[in-house]
Order: structure tokens, then C-alpha cells, then sequence
């Protein structure tokens, strides 16, 4: 049911890993409006962002859109980052334009910048390294991913600067589901996502876990050898150029 009083809110990808946090922990507070791809347990505006068509009505009367919708995969090949990150970025800004929605925020990545990452491993991920690489930082992505995020940036300055629209870019680090237990998380390795500077987030795959081990513990950790690391993590660091002995963690996967 509507609720006048509540801003209304269309997020893209609403069924997704980040989409659910969202429903979860800002249905309370504005009137979310579901965009998905396919039919879900809750309502939602079903289309491919990649039809502009197909999700323009989903923008008439919205207050703001978080678009979260795409493929998140860094390693996505150049077939699906074309419909699903590059066209679909654009038709979700220029179906808000449309529509006169005043408000977008955009989900980039870490990814945008992440050659200095790749340059920097191991080193950066030690918890007193103090490089930074935020908005100024020249861009660097690491991949077609990384580009599509640095081209949805670019969009959101554009409808900024030409349509008047006030676009947010969060370039977020990395949103995984916590492990249920011990065995999950060494069968479903996932990096952490914390709520300190993005230097101390860290791919803890090569960690072992125990339960209730806090995360300085685990950070702590970081600085022992890498016969702790698995043999993926190994891969991943030396895919990084990092050194066997000492390489300690990888970049996180998206
Ligand atoms: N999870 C992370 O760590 C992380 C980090 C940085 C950025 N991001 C970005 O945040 C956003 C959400 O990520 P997530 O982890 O929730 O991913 P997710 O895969 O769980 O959710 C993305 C959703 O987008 C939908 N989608 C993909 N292509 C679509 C299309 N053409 N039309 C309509 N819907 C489509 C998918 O059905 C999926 O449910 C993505 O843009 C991702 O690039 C995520």
C-alpha cells in the first residue's frame, strides 16, 4: 500500500545480494519500489534494465533510485557488461531523467581504482599502510567491470551537469553473506566488508576461522606467513604479483 508520508524509493536489483540488505534495513524508512528481472516472492516491477521501454513506468512518481542492478562479477566477460552494466546503467539514468526523478545513487566499485590495488599488493593490505585512493585518484580499473562502474560515474556526472539531477557514487569495497559456520566459510571463503577505511577490508579467505574471533583478531592474523593461505588464495595472490612467502591476502572478488 502507498504511504504518502514515506519518500518513495525504486531500487534496481532489489532481489540481489545488496538489494535484500536494502529491503531489509531501509523498508522501514521509504516506500521501496522493486525493480528485479525476474517475478520474486515480493512485488516488483519485472524487466531487464537493458529495455529502456520495459522499466520506464517503474520511475513515475519516484523520489529517489538506487541502482543497484548488474552484473557484479569482476571478471564479467564483454557480452553481459554491455547489456547489463553499460546500457542498463544508461536507460536507469535517462528513464529517471524522464520520469523527473531528482535523485539517483549509483553502486560502483572499489574496482574503478583498482590497478592501485593490483600495483600495491601485498603491501596495501597491511593494517598501518596509509595509501588512500578516493574520488581525486586518477581512475584505474582493473577491469571491463571496473570500466563499466568509471563509465556509470561518468553518466552520473553527466545527468549532474547537464539535467541538474543529484547523482551519488558509492564505490563500495565488498558485501558478502557471513558465513553460517566454521565449515561454510572454509568451503565459501568471503572477504569481509567493514565499516573501517577501506585499507583494513581484506580478503580473509586464507584465514582460519574460529567462532567469535573478532575481526582485529583476524586482521592481526595478517601478518603471519602464507603457508595459511589455500591454494586459491595462493593463485589469486600470485595473479597479483604478490610474492609466495608473506602474500597474505587477495583482492576481493568483485
Ligand atoms: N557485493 C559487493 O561486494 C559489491 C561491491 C562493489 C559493487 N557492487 C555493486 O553493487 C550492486 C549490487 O551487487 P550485489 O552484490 O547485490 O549483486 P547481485 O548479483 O546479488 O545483485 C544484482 C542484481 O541485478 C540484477 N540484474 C542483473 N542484470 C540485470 C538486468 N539486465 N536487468 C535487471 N536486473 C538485472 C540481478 O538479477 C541481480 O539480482 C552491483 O551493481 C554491483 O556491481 C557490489
Amino acid at each position: 500500500m502507498s504511504s504518502p508520508e514515506k519518500r518513495r524509493v525504486l531500487v534496481t536489483g532489489a532481489e540481489g545480494l545488496i538489494g535484500s540488505v536494502v529491503r531489509r534495513e531501509l523498508g522501514g524508512r521509504y516506500e521501496l519500489i522493486a525493480l528485479t528481472l525476474t517475478p520474486q516472492s515480493f512485488p516488483s516491477h519485472v524487466a531487464d534494465i537493458a529495455d529502456l521501454a520495459a522499466i520506464e513506468p517503474a520511475f513515475v512518481g519516484i523520489d529517489a533510485v538506487v541502482h543497484l542492478a548488474a552484473s557484479p562479477a569482476v571478471e564479467t566477460p564483454w557480452e553481459e557488461i554491455l547489456p547489463n552494466n553499460l546500457i542498463g546503467t544508461y536507460n536507469v539514468f535517462e528513464a529517471a531523467r524522464r520520469a523527473g526523478v531528482p535523485r539517483v545513487v549509483f553502486a560502483s566499485s572499489n574496482h574503478v581504482v583498482g590497478m592501485y590495488e593490483v600495483d600495491g599488493a601485498p603491501e596495501i593490505y597491511g593494517v598501518d599502510d596509509r595509501r588512500v585512493y578516493d574520488h581525486t585518484a586518477e581512475i584505474r580499473p582493473d577491469s571491463l567491470y571496473g570500466v563499466s562502474k568509471a563509465y556509470g560515474e561518468a553518466l552520473g556526472r553527466l545527468f549532474v551537469e547537464r539535467h541538474g539531477m543529484s547523482v551519488f557514487c558509492l564505490r563500495i569495497g565488498a558485501v558478502r553473506l557471513a558465513a553460517r559456520s566454521p565449515r561454510e566459510a572454509a568451503r565459501r571463503p568471503h572477504a569481509i566488508g567493514v565499516a573501517e577505511p577501506a585499507r583494513l577490508r581484506v580478503a580473509d579467505r586464507a584465514l582460519p576461522r574460529r567462532r567469535g574471533r573478532s575481526l582485529r583478531d583476524r586482521l592481526r592474523r595478517l601478518g603471519e606467513p602464507a603457508p595459511l593461505l589455500g591454494p586459491r588464495a595462493r593463485a589469486r595472490a600470485a595473479r597479483l604479483g604478490a610474492p609466495g612467502r608473506g602474500a597474505r591476502v587477495g583482492t576481493a572478488p568483485r
